[in-house]
């Protein structure tokens, strides 16, 4: 069995005071909660991780996750954040190629790459995110674009290596905008990187691979996205700045 796991991305949100409020509380629904298979992954900014991961390690299949990092493993970089930086706070899970990083920040198929091998050889675990553009969707494209973004990314790594790979595929036109992908459109897309997968590495990697699906996923779409065969969870950011929206839809999974 894959694992199932709900990734909350804070984004550029959320001081460090209130990084501790919010974990708390996420904290406190959990355990109202109750029993539940999924992993959760909190990704608070980067001035948050320390003291986020501190209370993270009291609580039982919670684990801490950075929103980025770069592809070299120190240097002179000013205002970069390393792999090792963050290993050494206890950061499990990098994030990396974020629709939202490839628009606003430039960052490159190439970069990704790097950053997906970096983050390997810390010991960490990538989150690569691919999607397809409005456009790219209305032209029929979203298969070959998001075929490209994986196949550059992610089929040159070793079969060990690519065992430690989240996939996480966010349509561009769906994140922050409330469209979501309607639950087929999502398990179509997740099925075809599935086969992607099973072509490269064989089926049983493909089957022991968590694919989530992100973009506007909230407690009212959860469920039915989550009820997909090759949905494997989320990738939240809106509704994870909220505890109780947030464990809802650990609820659904
Ligand atoms: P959203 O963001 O849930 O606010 O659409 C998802 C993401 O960017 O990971």
């Amino acid at each position: 069995m894959r694992k199932k796991i709900v990734a909350g991305n804070w984004k550029m949100n959320m001081i460090p005071s209130k990084s501790i409020e919010l974990v708390t509380e996420i904290h406190r629904e959990l355990n109202r909660l109750g029993s539940r298979d999924a992993e959760i992954i909190i990704c608070p900014p980067y001035t948050s991780l320390e003291r986020v991961a501190k209370i993270i390690r009291e609580m039982r299949g919670v684990y801490c996750g950075a929103q980025n990092c770069h592809q070299e493993l120190s240097g002179a970089y000013t205002g970069e954040i390393a792999a090792p930086m963050l290993r050494e706070l206890g950061i499990r899970y990098v994030i990396l190629g974020h629709s939202e990083r490839r628009q606003y920040f430039g960052e490159t198929e190439e970069a990704i790459q790097q950053k997906v091998k970096t983050v390997l050889e810390t010991g960490l675990n990538p989150i690569y995110c691919c999607g397809e553009t409005l456009e790219e969707r209305e032209a029929e494209e979203h298969f070959s674009v998001v075929e490209g973004q994986i196949k550059k990314a992610l089929f040159e790594l070793e079969e060990e290596q690519f065992r430690q790979v989240v996939i996480a595929y966010e349509p561009v036109w769906a994140i922050g905008t409330g469209k979501t992908a309607t639950p087929e459109q999502a398990q179509e897309i997740h099925a075809y990187i599935r086969s992607l997968v099973a072509n490269r590495y064989g089926e049983a990697v493909a089957d022991k691979t968590s694919i989530l699906y992100g973009g506007s996923c909230k407690p009212n779409n959860a469920a039915s996205l989550f009820s997909q065969p090759d949905i494997d969870g989320g990738l939240i950011g809106g509704a994870s700045l909220n505890a109780d929206q947030f464990v809802q839809i650990i609820a659904a999974l």
